[in-house]
């Protein structure tokens, strides 16, 4: 652990060689001053875990000395030392924010009482310092779910690029979670008390779209009774998402690239700019590549979108995420409606990780919340879950878009569920050796709900 240090300030050298000499003894690191006005500019090159002054150092206040510590390094505790005629001065010196105070002729034992404590309050502070910022870390990122490893490299990402403005691309199927990382991104980055404002590009006809980005001026076309501005000035300092960016037509990318290399806007209808400082997010359910290949989207814009490429993966290639997010659906509804959490039983974990998805985390969700209404035991059994994509009833596994060993590892799940463990059984109904079976038990983990 780092020394503890300790400036001592006292006009009386005799009795601060001695303190010194006994503070040192103990361990900690002491610096010691005499002269009044020297250890005022000491204080403002360097700072010190606790300062211990005397109220009178030759023409300097020993209260000056505790404001000018308080100025430069807060978290350092001040200790007054006082003659027994300045109990007055003393409790002003509490009030301007002394740790304690110790009179004349000082006690050891009574000083070193006083500085346990105030280096515990100091660790006590300290440390609740870095819980709350754990706690903010926590609730940034409380509804995400990114437990696989697919997740995890998305969420490095993110924390990677929040210090920069550039643009980023965000890709992947519907329901993937992407406005939900455009949100993680912006919370992370140096904008997050700034603004965050969305548009899904898709929904609007292209005139409408670029006065909602843009803003008009009064008499800017029918309708337009007055000025009004844009989402790109609505977002000055945060971050603007551009949602379903590859449904826009040609001529409004041009626009939209004149923006981003300019950092300008034109309000529709008006003949001046107006520099804008919005970071751009955008993302696409299609591969913008593939638009850009068939001559739908411009390839300059999408190399100025670009910047920073993130992909998030559908559900079906990370199956690992598939059960947190369900427990979290569950809790979340439970929390909203005031039910008891209902217990999972391992077919309905199973039928949950084995569907495919096509709708990727949306579909879940709406799936978990619809279950939930019509479910009502204490329990979420498999026939409970009403899963739109999942057709194949008859085996009770959908086996769509997995790989042979995910597909192994519940088949012997279930074997073994159905000889209740009897590995001997399960291996025989396999047709695997008993010796083989047990190696993928533990290779898979496969464990006993
Ligand atoms: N990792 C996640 N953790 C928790 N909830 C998630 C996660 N990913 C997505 N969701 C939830 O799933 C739903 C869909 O997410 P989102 O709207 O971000 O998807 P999207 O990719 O933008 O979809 P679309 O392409 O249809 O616009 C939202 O309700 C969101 O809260
Ligand atoms: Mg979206």
């Amino acid at each position: 652990m780092k020394k503890r240090t300790i400036f001592l300030i006292d006009d009386d050298k005799g009795s601060l060689e001695l303190l010194s000499m006994q503070l040192e003894a103990d361990g900690v690191d002491v610096k010691s001053e005499s002269n009044g006005d020297r250890a005022l500019m000491l204080l403002n090159d360097q700072t010190f875990d606790i300062v211990i002054t005397d109220l009178m150092i030759d023409k300097v206040d020993g209260i000056q000395v505790l404001k000018k510590v308080k100025e430069v390094s807060p978290k350092t505790e001040v200790i007054i030392v006082t003659g027994h005629a300045s109990v007055d001065t003393a409790v002003q010196a509490m009030k301007l924010g002394a740790f304690d105070y110790i009179n004349k002729p000082i006690n050891m034992g009574e000083l070193n009482i006083i500085l346990q404590k105030a280096f515990q309050h100091q660790s006590l502070v300290a440390e609740v310092k870095q819980l709350r910022s754990q706690v903010k870390d926590y609730y940034r990122f409380v509804d995400i779910i990114a437990t696989s490893p697919n997740m995890q490299k998305v969420m490095g990402i993110v924390k990677r690029i929040a210090g920069s403005n550039a643009t980023v691309l965000i890709e992947g199927e519907s329901g993937t979670g992407k406005e939900v990382i455009a949100r993680a991104i912006h919370n992370y980055s140096t904008r997050s008390k700034g603004p965050f404002v969305a548009i899904n590009c898709g929904a609007l006809p292209e005139t409408l779209l670029e006065s909602e980005l843009f803003g008009h001026v009064r008499g800017a076309f029918t309708g337009a009774t007055a000025t009004k501005k844009g989402l790109f000035e609505e977002a000055e300092g945060g971050t603007i998402f551009l949602d379903e960016i590859g449904e826009t037509t040609q001529a409004f990318q041009v626009k939209l690239l004149r923006v981003l290399q300019e950092n300008e806007i034109r309000r529709v209808g008006d003949t001046r700019d107006i520099s804008v400082n919005a970071r751009v997010l955008a993302a696409s359910n299609t591969v913008l590549r593939q638009l850009v290949d068939e001559d739908r989207f411009r390839q300059d814009l999408f190399f100025r979108l670009r910047v920073i490429p993130v992909y998030i993966p559908p559900l079906r290639e990370r199956r690992e995420d598939i059960v947190p997010l369900a427990k979290f659906f569950i809790e979340r509804y439970c929390e909203r409606t005031g039910r008891v959490v209902p217990k999972l039983r391992k077919e309905t974990l199973r039928k949950l990780e084995t569907c495919s998805w096509p709708g990727n985390v949306r579909e879940m969700e709406n799936a978990i919340e619809r279950s939930m209404i019509l479910a009502d035991g204490d329990e979420l059994t498999a026939e409970d879950l009403l899963i739109e994509s999942y057709s194949d009833g008859k085996t009770g596994y959908g086996f769509v878009n997995m790989s042979m060993t995910e597909v192994e590892k519940i088949h012997i799940e279930k074997v073994l569920e159905d000889c209740g463990w009897n590995q001997k059984e399960a291996a025989r109904r396999l047709e695997i050796g008993y010796n083989t079976l047990w190696r993928k038990i533990k290779e898979y983990k496969i464990e006993r709900a």
